[in-house]
């Protein structure tokens, strides 16, 4: 968006506003399914229902043939009232219930992903009682090269490890209920990879697994997410063609198929948000911007990558500048080196990029009311108010 735009836009529907472009959206989604292969009615690329909510978003994803993971019954309705067929949705999550199991048989979708053996027995009995066999994947565990990053280390709530044998476990009880039919195995380990070396990682791990089964070959493996998103691995020199090519070649060995759940790769920068700034100050020598827009919808956590731009002329040196909200909460800050023009003060609007993927759905009603929130299809199409600013008075209302 140029920066007349989105003075326009800012001046027409006020701020905070997050600007979803359908263009960009469209151009990572077919980037991605070109990457990795697959059509509408065999997906390899599965967008995480997560990742956005919006209607807009997941209905131009469902045309343009990608399939969804979903990880409760609510995801499950999201995705098929944009368009999902069940047979093109992936069911994960570590704690379905019975319910949501029988949903996922009955509506057939493409695949169940077992948590646990308790999960397995479960759903074989679901199965049963429905009368044909179930396709589905175990959810494994792999050890991380770097035991700094989130999620190394044994034990989680995710899926059976590997390095314990409790996936080989699950792996074998799979193969003796009558009524499952063992398609896969499921890892998502990661989040913003700018080059495909952990999950080339996670596929030995998964070769020396399924080595230990002789008599299964999985259909598929799934490496679920993780990668950054487009504009930052085409920053880092590489693409989402690079990556898919030596995930590809090394998953063969292992199974046919690979499959894939990129949230913030498809979705992260096809969405920013335009923010003035409240108030500026310094503070023992470090320059502070607050801005209007707020950690409750721009969600702050270990994976989330918040880029801070000026909107339009303004000339002088980049300073160090640490961009922050009205919240009274220390972690109520949008990025904390922002390099923005000295120039930049008090009334000035700003563009946080990088707002596509984990905000919206993941906000709250913590301070302040949820952003405007409009779908433009290219810089020449007319906006598309998606969800107006809810108000102070309808949050109050909900909240007697
Ligand atoms: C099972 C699963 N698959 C895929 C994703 C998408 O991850 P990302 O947006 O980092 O690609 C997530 C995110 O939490 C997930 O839990």
């Amino acid at each position: 968006m140029d920066n007349h735009l989105c003075e326009e836009l800012a001046a027409r529907y006020g701020t905070p506003l997050l600007v979803y472009g359908g263009a960009r959206l469209a151009e990572n989604a077919r980037a991605t399914v070109s990457a990795f292969g697959g059509s509408a009615e065999e997906p390899r690329v599965f967008f995480p229902v997560k990742a956005c909510y919006l209607g807009a978003v997941l209905r131009l994803l469902a045309e343009i043939g990608l399939g969804a993971e979903v990880q409760s019954e609510l995801e499950f309705h999201l995705a098929v009232r944009a368009g999902f067929a069940p047979a093109r949705i992936i069911f994960n999550g570590p704690g379905k219930t019975d319910g949501e199991l029988r949903l996922a048989v009955a509506e057939g979708v493409r695949a169940i992903h077992v948590e646990s053996a308790e999960e397995l027995l479960a759903l074989n009995e679901i199965a049963r009682s429905h009368g044909r066999p179930v396709r589905i994947g175990i959810r494994v565990h792999v050890p991380m090269p770097d035991q700094s990053l989130p999620f190394a280390g044994a034990g989680w709530k995710f899926g059976a490890d590997v390095a314990s044998g409790d996936a080989l476990a699950l792996i074998k009880l799979a193969l003796q209920q009558p009524h499952l039919r063992l398609a896969g195995l499921h890892v998502h380990n990661y989040a913003q990879q700018r080059s495909a070396h952990l999950h080339l990682a996670a596929l030995r791990h998964l070769h020396g697994l399924v080595d230990q089964v002789p008599d299964w070959t999985p259909d598929y493996v799934d490496l679920g997410g993780g990668f950054a998103p487009r504009s930052a691995l085409e920053g880092a020199g590489t693409g989402v063609q690079a990556i898919a090519c030596a995930l590809r070649r090394m998953a063969s060995a292992i199974a046919p198929t690979l499959w894939v759940e990129p949230g913030r790769l498809i979705v992260s920068d096809a969405a920013v948000v335009l923010t003035r700034v409240i108030r500026q100050k310094v503070n023992s020598g470090r320059r502070w911007l607050l801005v209007d827009a707020a950690t409750n919808f721009l969600v702050p956590g270990p994976f989330s990558r918040y880029e801070v731009q000026p909107v339009g002329q303004i000339d002088g040196p980049l300073v160090d500048t640490a961009v922050g909200d009205g919240l009274c909460l220390p972690g109520g800050v949008l990025n904390r080196a922002a390099q923005l023009p000295a120039t930049v003060g008090t009334g000035d609007l700003l563009a946080v990029t990088g707002a596509g993927a984990y905000t919206l759905n993941f906000g709250s009603d913590f301070g302040y009311p949820a952003p405007a929130v409009l779908w433009l299809m290219g810089p020449e199409s007319e906006p598309v108010l998606l969800r107006p600013r809810s108000t102070p008075a309808e949050i109050s209302d909900t909240w007697h």
